[in-house]
């Protein structure tokens, strides 16, 4: 193996961790099991879908007084993304005294365990909730374990445990992070770049190998251009949900990696009047707060966007620059007529995302270039705005297709029809041919048959892996059917909502 100068440091249960030697790729599980000996998380299928391998990671709040946990699914998580980071493991929660966190206790008393291959998941993702919700009801409880899979138990105890648990009040069920505070403080990396004397940004890496290969994290947005005009192949990485897969399952090995995950520009979302900036490593749980009044379709979509450990990482930008024909926020981006920022350099160009994509997997952006941010339109007067997924299971599970329609009503009929889906052409699109059939249409008037004609004159018919084509095209058609539907029986509601 290549010699690795550097090395990723982070706290462990009021300690220092130095990880040296280590691959850019390690995954944060494989060094919690075979390095730290923490076997408490599992690996299950390594793709960030059993939930087995949930770990808390944190970050110093703004304030510096405390440490924002979120659950992470460590399979698909990189080491060196933990540099500066905190983390928690099942072996975390026992107290000084020896006694189990409530949860833990809970999961005794009620039987929420049999086999016990997913309890410290399921533990986990549970004490991630309480941290932030120490009162959840059954719901948020069912939706904090949508990325939890256990075939032995059954779902009901272990919602009865957490019920239990929560009885014992928030300041038993949070987490002691006070001997990881000051430690986190020690293991900060510089804020500010640092500069060569002839005035060069210097990018200093986490890891870098003999041969040239490396990691790195930086924390400012100048620094990540600089790195990508020195390195413009270099791979980008965000929550890490997709690249995770291809690392494990692919067993692809970038040579250079720039994690945005410390850039703080990127973490922020600005706004105007008329529109949202949301920076490119906001997470996908932050978007959905954020959307949650303006536009429930949409934080419904992403509601049901993977699991909560998948959503507390990863981000619009990486579903979008990812491409995926059934990536599940572009339907909705592109029916409300988001823009992208993208930034090259110094240069920086605004893309309507509806122009972004050239093929499937293929976009617009340069070599070099990055999402930037995306400027998501506040809602207008009188703007209608539906989406909906159709997916085999309700949770945690693909598109087969999603739809997006956005339009006015004016004196009873369609203006300002928006459309667009995911799973019907190589990348999700908007569809022009449907959107000029409903445009000045009421409602009532738009015909099955006339958006079969427009769907079939639209598209390629082909089967695809999660549905027929005669299923999918069906779908297209209905969900434009029961969007014109709802809002012709609540069109006040409708209003409403998007005022
Ligand atoms: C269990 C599981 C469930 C999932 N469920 C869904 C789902 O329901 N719906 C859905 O649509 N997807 C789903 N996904 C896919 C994935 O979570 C999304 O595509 C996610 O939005 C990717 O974002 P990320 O931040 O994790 O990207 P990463 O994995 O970090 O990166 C993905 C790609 O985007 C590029 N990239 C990242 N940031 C930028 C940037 N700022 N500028 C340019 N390029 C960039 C990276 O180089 C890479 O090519 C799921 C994945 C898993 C593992
Ligand atoms: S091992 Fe299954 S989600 Fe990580
Ligand atoms: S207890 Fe066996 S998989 Fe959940």
């Amino acid at each position: 193996m290549s010699e690795v100068t550097n090395s990723v440091r982070f706290v462990l249960d009021g300690q220092i961790v130095e990880a040296q030697g280590k691959r850019r790729t390690t995954t944060v599980l494989d060094h919690l099991r075979e390095q730290l000996h923490r076997t408490g998380t599992k690996e299950g299928c390594a793709e960030g879908d059993c939930g087995a391998c949930v770990v808390l990671v944190g970050e110093l709040n703004q304030a510096g007084t405390a440490v924002d946990y979120i659950p992470v699914n460590s399979c698909i998580q990189l080491l060196p993304t933990l540099d500066g980071k905190s983390v928690k493991t099942v072996e975390s929660l026992r107290k000084g005294d020896g006694a189990l966190h409530p949860v833990q206790q809970a999961m005794v008393e009620c039987h929420g365990s049999q086999c016990g291959f997913c309890t410290p998941g399921i533990v986990m993702s549970l004490a991630g909730l309480v941290q932030h919700n120490p009162c959840p009801n059954r719901q948020q409880v069912n939706d904090a374990l949508s990325g939890n899979l256990c075939r032995c138990t059954g779902y009901k105890p272990i919602v009865d445990a957490t019920m239990k648990a929560c009885e014992a009040g928030p300041a038993a069920l949070k987490i002691d992070d006070r001997a990881d505070v000051p430690l986190l403080k020690e293991i900060q990396r510089a804020q500010e770049p640092t500069f060569s004397l002839d005035g060069e940004i210097i990018v200093q890496p986490v890891v870098r190998t003999r041969k040239g290969s490396e990691f790195v994290s930086p924390a400012t947005l100048a620094e990540v251009t600089t790195y990508l005009t020195r390195h413009p192949q270099a791979t980008l990485l965000a929550g890490s949900t997709e690249i995770g897969l291809q690392v494990n399952k692919q067993f692809s090995r970038p040579s250079h990696i720039v994690y945005l995950g410390n850039v703080a520009e990127l973490k922020r979302v600005d706004e105007t009047s008329s529109a949202w900036r949301i920076g490119a490593q906001v997470p996908l749980s932050a978007v959905e707060t954020l959307v949650a009044q303006a536009y429930p379709d949409f934080a419904e979509v992403l509601r049901r966007f993977g699991s909560p450990p998948i959503r507390s990482t990863a981000t619009l930008a990486g579903n979008i620059a990812n491409g995926s024909p059934i990536g599940d926020s572009m339907p909705c981006l592109m029916a409300l007529g988001a823009t992208l920022v993208l930034r090259q350099g110094e240069r920086q160009r605004e893309v309507a995302l509806d122009k972004f994509y050239t093929g499937q997997k293929k976009t617009v952006l340069q070599p070099g270039e990055l999402i930037e941010a995306v400027l998501l339109p506040k809602p207008r007067k009188g703007q209608v705005f539906r989406a909906h997924k159709i997916s085999k299971r309700f949770e945690q599970d693909i598109s087969a297709t999603c739809a997006a329609l956005s339009f006015e009503l004016v004196d009873g009929r369609l203006k300002g029809v928006r459309l667009a889906y995911n799973g019907l052409a190589p990348s999700p699109c908007r569809a022009p041919k449907l959107e000029a059939l409903l445009e000045g249409q009421t409602p009532a008037s738009v015909s099955p048959a006339a958006l079969d004609a427009a769907i079939a004159d639209s598209f390629v018919a082909r089967d695809g892996l999660r549905a027929t084509w005669a299923y999918r095209s069906l779908v297209a058609r209905n969900l434009v059917l029961r969007f014109l539907q709802e809002a012709q029986q609540e069109p006040q509601a409708a209003l409403d909502t998007a005022a």
